[in-house]
């Protein structure tokens, strides 16, 4: 969050930002932080809506999640870029949940990058950090002053510790990823569960389940995977997004998107595959016995 405030450090009083209409929470409530206190609005797109139509003359940048969270909706990146281009404003992506080991968001027409290192790259659950990467001399040296003068930067011991996670990052990242492709072939399979949601290229997956009153008994029944919030962690948790990364999103505000009280996340861990499915499994199981 820290690499997110960073960012919009640089923009005037009174700038319009055009944004994913699903967004984590916490960006969210940032942003509507921002509002008031300089002024900014944000126009929320949905990706079916012609986004060059929302541009304005105060808008100053153009901020997606790709995949997004929790939805896992993917957006074409080069066409963004160059809506972005034709109307000479910046193009910032989190891309968190894809990683550069999967994605490099600069390469398709970028301006600014950021990532919450907090999570794959750090990848150990163990420390809080965030990254900007940004194109261009000028844009990169008007962020390093901003950096430097704002004071967003980490302890040594938290480089330390990043610096251990990204030596393993190709390794876990395509551990992720096939432990995720075995979950989402395992909930497919599950009357329990109406939809699933994976945008591949990550071990983030998110489903719904028939009915939101069987929630809590089943994260209840979980014993390996963790219900807690973060994600990209060497540990598979579950987080339940409603009451936990996007709490502050007012309902009305969520459901109208999709983000339903029936919706869970997974961040599928580097676990033996069939240890997370089997307790998924037996979680399912205690729900029909409870039933029963
Ligand atoms: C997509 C995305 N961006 C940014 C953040 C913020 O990360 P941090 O917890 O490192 O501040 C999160 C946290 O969940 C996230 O999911």
């Amino acid at each position: 969050m820290a690499a997110i405030q960073l960012i919009f450090a640089k923009f005037p009083a009174g700038s319009n930002f055009i944004v994913s209409r699903d967004i984590y929470g916490g960006s969210y409530r940032l942003f509507e932080n921002f509002k008031e206190k300089y002024n900014f609005s944000y126009t929320y797109w949905d990706e079916q809506e012609d986004l060059a139509s929302l541009v304005e003359s105060n808008t100053e940048a153009i901020f997606i999640e790709t995949p997004t969270n929790p939805l896992m909706n993917v957006v074409n990146l080069e066409k963004i870029s160059q809506v972005a281009k034709d109307n000479n404003i910046l193009f910032i992506v989190d891309s968190t949940l894809f990683t550069p080991y999967f994605i490099r968001p600069i390469e398709s027409g970028a301006d600014i990058v950021i990532h919450s290192a907090t999570k794959y790259l750090g990848g150990h659950n163990d420390l809080l950090a965030g990254l900007v990467i940004t194109k261009g001399e000028n844009l990169s040296e008007e962020y390093a002053f901003l950096h430097n003068s704002i004071g967003s930067t980490l302890s040594p011991f938290d480089c330390f510790n990043l610096i251990r996670g990204l030596k393993t990052l190709a390794l876990r990242m395509d551990k992720h990823l096939a432990n995720a492709l075995e979950v989402v072939d395992y909930l497919q399979s599950k009357s329990e569960v109406t939809k699933v949601y994976f945008p591949g290229n990550t071990g983030m997956v998110s489903f719904e389940i028939k009915d939101a009153n069987d929630v809590s008994d089943f994260l209840k029944s979980l014993n390996l995977i963790s219900f807690a919030e973060s994600l990209g962690g060497v540990e598979s948790f579950i987080t339940y997004p409603i009451t936990q990364t996007h709490m502050d999103i007012p309902v009305e505000v969520r459901e109208s998107y999709g983000l339903t009280d029936r919706l869970l996340r997974i961040s599928v861990g580097i676990e033996h595959a069939d240890d997370i499915i089997n307790d998924f499994e037996q979680a399912f199981e205690r729900l029909k016995e409870r039933v029963g």
